[in-house]
């Protein structure tokens, strides 16, 4: 008991202490916060889909009809019309020969890699990977090769180290806390060259890059050459859980081998409904993906004009760094008094002396909402000295 009270008390002295906060009503561009209104500047409901009244619909026509949960693994009597449906329509979204959901992007990532990679193989991760990434490279008891962010010499390197013991290179699409995009066609090169496969983890690509929202793969068109992707039906698809698309051989494989799909609940029928609703939506009006890119621009242009840099940031996912983890809490709360909800982020999620804002823009938001928050964020910035070096703005 003591050590937990002892933890606890070390995570306030480093500023790294969380706490839930209650968002009341739906996820729009503006919600109630702890029973305040504010602006809704990180979330993940990228296209506004998790608010659309055809996804909601969508999601209790579902409920009515095939119920609320699936009742088992897939395997065990878990398996349902909806599940095969939104894997179809998935697969095809993404031009892949199949796909196979899984419980949430966590699930898919940690059970798909542990499938991929054993002991006396070499996975190769970016540094800045998703945690979930992280911890499937853990349990598939491979070496993991740790390059620097999206440092291609770096990974040479220890592809020739790994002499041929290569299984898996394994990235982000767009990264998580920075917005940045991986080196995706180069990435490609290696994999081919040193025969290992490329998985990408398209969670904050698809819906915001490529052409209808497709994904960072398909922007780059290298469909044929990235052996699987992941992506999570609960950012800018608006419900819950996820999907990995492969070859209908690896697909097969993976749902005898990847112990969080065989050993876990199938995703319940309503959350699949809305995600299929959402996709739809998405392929019937394609030119939300161009407003997301023109409302993150927006953001980006506006915080360097009040001298405040987003890094490499060229997607919706805009970081304001901050450094000290206790600072960068003291500008979310300032931001928050001036109506405006930008979390900050801290380690573990964030390298240690990294911690940040993390705007997560939404399609829905307006040009004079953006514009207004950075306004706001430099005033906050400035009324606590924090410098935030400015960077040249993306093309
Ligand atoms: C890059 C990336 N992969 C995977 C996940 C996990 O997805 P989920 O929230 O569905 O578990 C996240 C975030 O949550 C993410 O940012």
């Amino acid at each position: 008991m003591t050590d937990i009270v002892e933890r606890l008390e070390e995570l306030r002295e480093r500023g790294l202490h969380r706490r839930l906060r209650l968002v009341e009503g739906r996820q729009g561009p503006r919600v109630q916060l702890d029973g305040k209104p504010v602006l809704l500047l990180c979330s993940n409901n990228y296209l506004g889909l998790a608010d659309h009244p055809r996804v909601r619909e969508a999601a209790s026509a579902a409920a009515l009809r095939w119920g609320t949960g699936a009742g088992g693994s897939r395997l065990i009597s878990g398996n349902m019309e909806p599940h095969r449906q939104l894997e179809e329509r998935l697969a095809a979204f993404k031009g892949y020969e199949a796909a196979l959901l899984f419980g949430s992007g966590y699930l898919a990532n940690v059970g798909t890699i542990s499938a991929l990679a054993g002991r006396g193989g070499v996975v190769f991760s970016d540094e800045l990977n998703h945690a979930s990434i992280v911890d499937g490279c853990r349990l598939s008891r491979a070496e993991t090769f740790v390059y620097r962010h999206a440092d291609l010499e770096h990974l040479k390197w220890g592809l020739r180290q790994a002499g041929g013991h290569g299984s898996l290179i394994v990235t982000d699409g767009v990264f998580s806390m920075d917005g940045d995009i991986a080196p995706l066609a180069e990435l490609a090169a290696l994999a081919r060259r040193h025969a290992c496969r490329l998985m990408v983890d398209e969670a904050h690509a698809t819906g915001a890059l490529g052409p209808g929202g497709r994904g960072s793969v398909a922007a780059a068109e290298l469909g044929g050459e990235v052996d699987l992707i992941v992506g999570t039906l609960g950012k800018a698809l608006g419900s819950y859980g996820a999907y990995v698309c492969a070859s209908a051989e690896t697909v097969e494989y993976l749902l005898n081998a990847a112990r969080s799909f065989v050993f876990s609940t199938a995703p319940p029928p309503p959350a699949l409904a809305a995600a299929q609703a959402a996709l739809e939506l998405l392929e019937e009006d394609p030119a939300q993906v161009g407003r997301l890119g023109a409302n993150a621009a927006t953001l980006r242009e506006a915080l360097a004009a009040e001298g405040l840099g987003t890094g490499a940031s060229r997607t919706q996912i805009v970081p304001l760094r901050v450094g000290e983890a206790g600072l960068t809490m003291e500008l979310s709360e300032r931001l928050l008094e001036r109506g405006v909800f930008a979390q900050g982020i801290r380690p573990p999620t964030v390298p240690e002396g990294s911690s940040r804002l993390r705007f997560s823009v939404m399609a829905t938001h307006s040009e004079d909402e953006l514009l207004e928050a950075a306004r706001l964020a430099g005033e906050a910035a400035r009324e606590l000295g924090v410098v935030s070096v400015p960077t040249p703005l993306a093309a």
